[in-house]
C-alpha cells in the first residue's frame, strides 16, 4: 500500500460532524487493532489508497445515435455536453465483469492483496441479478475470500453512499480495507427508441480501495439524502415486486428507464449545491479552499448551474469527462476520479469533494483531505507474475468449490430416512390429513 503522507493540514476538521476520531487525532497513536466492545475510541481515518476503472471498448457517438432516433449531435452536445459513450456490446461484458477489472486495478494501485479486503460494497443500478448480489460475484472472481459483500441501491449517488459505508466500517474498527465499486451496464435497461433517455447513458465501472490509517485526513465528512416522493421521476417500473415481469410489461417497455428529465434536472441543481455546502461545513472547509470537485457526470448544464454558478467554484477545479462517457450512473465519479489522477489534477494535501444525485431521489456528497501519493508505481515482473498467479488461484478455488457442491448434489444423502447401516428402504408415503402429516 502506498505510504500515506502526514502533510500538515491547513484546515483542521471542525467539531460539527467530523467525529471524535478526527478531532482527537494523534499521529503517534499506534496502528489500531479492530475495536472490542467497551474499548475507548481510537484515532482511525478512512483513506482512498487505490483506484481503477474499466469501460467497454465499443463507442457509440452522437452521430451513431442520430441513425436510430430523431436526434442530432448539436442538440445532444448543447443540452447535455455528451459526445459519445461506451457500451457493453459483447454479451459477456456485464456489470460484474467490468467491475472485476476495475477492482483488480484498484488493488494493484494500492498494492494490497484481495485476501486482505474485509468488505466489498458494489453500488449499481444494473446488477447481474436481483440476487445473488453482484458484489458476491466480484468477491469470488477477485479471490477476496475474507470479505463480506453486498450491493447498494442508491442509483447514481450509490458510489458516495458506498464511501460513507466504508468510512463507517473503518472508523468503527470493523474493517481495515473496504472495496467500493460503482459498475453499470445501463445500455441493457435503456430504451434505444426513446431519444430522451438513450442519448444520456453509458456503461463502465470504477473502484476504489478505502483503508484504515492513523494518519489524519481521508474522508472527513459525508452527507446522504433521499426524497422518495420523487421516486417516479426516474424509474424502471417493471421487474420488481410492484410490477413483476410479464409479457405485458415487456411488450410495453416497462422494464426500461423512464424519466421526467426536467424534474430531475431541477432537483439535481438544487441538491448538488446544498449537499456540497453541508460536507464542506462539516469538514471545516470553505468553497474557496476546495482544490478539486469530482461531480456526478450526468449533464454539463447541471454541473454549471450547481457547482460553478451556485458555489462559485471555478471550472478549472471541477473535473468533467462526461463528453466521453455520458452518464455511467454509480461508475461516473470513480471513473472521473481515476481520469483526474491521470491528468495530474489531484495531489496529496488537496481538499476534494465528490457529489452526486440520482434516482430515489437520492443525493450524496463527501469531503476528502487527500493524502495518498498518486504517482504510478512500477510493479516489476515479480509482482505482476504473483498477481496473475493469485487471479488464477481465485478462479481455481471458485471452480473447486463448485465441484465440491456438485459432488454433494450427486452423492446419496447419508442423512436420508432409511439409510441406516447402508440399507435403503423406501419411505412410507405421507398423507396430509387436516394439516397433520401421517404415514400410511
Ligand atoms: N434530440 C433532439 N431533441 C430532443 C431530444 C433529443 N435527444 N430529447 C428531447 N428533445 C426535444 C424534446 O422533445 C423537446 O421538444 P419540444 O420543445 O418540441 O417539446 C425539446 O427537445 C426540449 O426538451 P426538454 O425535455 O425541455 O430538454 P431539456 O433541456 O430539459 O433537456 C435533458 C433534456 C437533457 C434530459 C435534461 O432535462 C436533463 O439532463 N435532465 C436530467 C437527467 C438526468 O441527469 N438523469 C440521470 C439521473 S442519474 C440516475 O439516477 C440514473
Amino acid at each position: 500500500m502506498p505510504e500515506i503522507k502526514q502533510t500538515p493540514a491547513t484546515n483542521e476538521p471542525s467539531s460539527n460532524g467530523a467525529g471524535p476520531y478526527l478531532r482527537e487525532a494523534d499521529a503517534t497513536t499506534p496502528k489500531p487493532q479492530p475495536a472490542n466492545v467497551g474499548d475507548p475510541p481510537r484515532a482511525r481515518y478512512a483513506h482512498i489508497v487505490g483506484w481503477g476503472y474499466h469501460v467497454p471498448e465499443k463507442v457509440i457517438t452522437n452521430q451513431d445515435l442520430a441513425q436510430i432516433v430523431d436526434t442530432n449531435d448539436e442538440w445532444i452536445r448543447t443540452r447535455t455536453g455528451i459526445a459519445e459513450r461506451h457500451v457493453a456490446a459483447d454479451p459477456k461484458e456485464t456489470s460484474a465483469s467490468l467491475a472485476v477489472i476495475a477492482a483488480r486495478k484498484a488493488l494493484e494501485v494500492a498494492d494490497v492483496p484481495a485476501s486482505k479486503v474485509d468488505l466489498i460494497v458494489c453500488a449499481t443500478t444494473t446488477p447481474e441479478y436481483s440476487f445473488p448480489a453482484t458484489a458476491c460475484l466480484i468477491q469470488d472472481a477477485i479471490g477476496a475470500n475474507n470479505a463480506g459483500a453486498f450491493d447498494l441501491s442508491a442509483a447514481c449517488s450509490g458510489f458516495v453512499y458506498g464511501l460513507a459505508m466504508a468510512r463507517g466500517q473503518i472508523m468503527a474498527g470493523d474493517a481495515e480495507y473496504v472495496l467500493v465499486i460503482g459498475t453499470e451496464t445501463l445500455s441493457r435497461i435503456v430504451d434505444w427508441t426513446d431519444r430522451e433517455t438513450c442519448i444520456l447513458f453509458g456503461d463502465g465501472a470504477g473502484a476504489v480501495l478505502v483503508a484504515a490509517s492513523e494518519v489524519p485526513g481521508g474522508i472527513l465528512s459525508v452527507d446522504l439524502g433521499s426524497d422518495g416522493s420523487g421516486g417516479n421521476t426516474l424509474i424502471v417500473p417493471a421487474g420488481g415486486s410492484a410490477m413483476s415481469t410479464s409479457l405485458e410489461t415487456v411488450s410495453s417497455g416497462m422494464h426500461y428507464i423512464k424519466m421526467d428529465g426536467k424534474a430531475v434536472f431541477r432537483f439535481a441543481t438544487r441538491v448538488m449545491a446544498a449537499s456540497t455546502r453541508k460536507v464542506l461545513e462539516r469538514a471545516g472547509y470553505t468553497a474557496d479552499e476546495v482544490d478539486l470537485v469530482v461531480p456526478h457526470q450526468a449533464n454539463i448544464r447541471i454541473i454549471q448551474n450547481s457547482v460553478l454558478n451556485q458555489l462559485k467554484i471555478p471550472a478549472e477545479k471541477v473535473f468533467v469527462n462526461l463528453e466521453k462517457y455520458g452518464n455511467t450512473s454509480t461508475a461516473s465519479i470513480p471513473i472521473a476520479l481515476c481520469e483526474a489522477i491521470e491528468a495530474g489534477k489531484l495531489k496529496p494535501g488537496y481538499k476534494v469533494v465528490f457529489v452526486g444525485f440520482g434516482a430515489g431521489l437520492t443525493w450524496a456528497a463527501c469531503a476528502i483531505d487527500w493524502r495518498t501519493p498518486v504517482e504510478k508505481q512500477a510493479a516489476g515482473w515479480w509482482k505482476n507474475t504473483r498477481r496473475q498467479a493469485t487471479y488464477s488461484a481465485a478462479a481455481a478455488r471458485s471452480m473447486w468449490k463448485r465441484a465440491v457442491r456438485w459432488v454433494y448434489e450427486v452423492l446419496p444423502d447419508p442423512e436420508a430416512p432409511g439409510r441406516e447401516s447402508g440399507k435403503e428402504t423406501p419411505e412410507a408415503p405421507v398423507k396430509e390429513i387436516a394439516g397433520e402429516r401421517t404415514k400410511e
